[in-house]
């Protein structure tokens, strides 16, 4: 099915930027889920994209309730296209349901509360550890590089996909 319109849940910004670039590209109106609530009515066929939390995609569950999700994107810090199983997974997403992996960023200065003192703990852990493997060593410098990583060439699949609807 075709999806009508964009939904999209960002803490810091990234899920947001990717939302409005895939809305560009495609004319879609683009909405964030709370506003969507009042903007669109239940049961519209949406793209949904939110950011990823301890492999979960944000708001999947309240977007799956109202709308039908035709595909779903989790933002993430990690590599644009991994993890898709473990993100699906954590999410109870259905495997019918086409999922993507982008990869959004870190921008620490934005962060707030528990979700602040989650990554703050976890950077120190990293850094307290004697030995780090490559793939610590790699999450710490994503962790604390404050970089983003957005970028229309990692939508590129969605929008692949989306072509062929
Ligand atoms: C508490 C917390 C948990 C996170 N867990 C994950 C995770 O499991 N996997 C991942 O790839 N990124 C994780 N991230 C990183 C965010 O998904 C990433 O920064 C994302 O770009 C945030 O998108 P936003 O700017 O739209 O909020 C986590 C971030 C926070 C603050």
């Amino acid at each position: 099915m075709k999806p009508n319109a964009i939904v999209y849940t960002s803490s810091t910004g990234f899920t947001r930027q990717y939302a409005f670039l895939l809305g560009e590209q495609t004319g879609l109106p683009v909405y964030a889920l709370e506003e969507a609530k009042k903007a669109l009515p239940a049961g519209e066929a949406i793209v949904y994209l939110g950011w990823i939390f301890a492999s979960q995609i944000k708001g999947y569950g309240k977007a799956a309730g109202r709308y039908r999700v035709c595909a779903l994107c989790g933002v993430g810090l990690t590599p644009t296209g991994g993890r898709r199983e473990e993100v699906r997974k954590a999410s109870k997403a259905p495997e019918d349901i086409p999922l993507f992996t982008l990869q959004g960023g870190m921008d620490r200065g934005k962060l707030r509360g528990m979700n602040k003192l989650a990554i703050s703990m976890l950077t120190k852990g990293l850094q307290g550890q004697d030995q780090r493997s490559p793939a610590d060593e790699e999450m710490l410098a994503l962790l604390t590089r404050d970089d983003c990583y957005v970028s229309l060439e990692n939508l590129s699949e969605v929008l692949e996909w989306l072509r062929t609807q």
